[in-house]
């Protein structure tokens, strides 16, 4: 497995009301945009696999599309009502991001 995947986007290929797709050596993975930052977590929800990549975002956070579970992207965690993390619940695997010379975005290995 390789320690980085250079997606070959670049941020303006990033629709900061969608996540993005993208498949990755390390399997399926989101791009999102939250302001300035480039964020990656898993494409597929911890719950039942339910599609994260189409959830809808905001504040640093996505909502899963199926029953609506939402979580922190930059943590992982998944959140209640309140903006709250929840103990117990697995986290969303991560990829820190990068960019490299040409402004293309660049993937890390994820973290659990
Ligand atoms: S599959 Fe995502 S909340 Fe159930």
């Amino acid at each position: 497995m390789p320690a980085s995947f250079p997606t070959g986007l670049v941020r303006a290929d990033l629709d900061p009301r969608r996540p993005r797709f993208v498949e990755t050596p390390w399997g399926a993975m989101a791009l999102y945009l939250d302001g300035d930052e480039v964020l990656c977590a898993q494409a597929f929800c911890p719950h039942l696999e339910g599609p994260l990549f189409e959830g809808s975002v905001g504040s640093g956070a996505v909502t899963c599309p199926w029953h609506c579970w939402r979580y922190d992207l930059r943590s992982g965690a998944r959140l209640g009502p309140l903006g709250v993390p929840l103990p117990g619940f697995e986290k969303l695997k991560r990829c820190a991001v990068s960019t490299d010379a040409q402004g293309r975005i660049v993937l890390a290995e994820p973290t659990p």
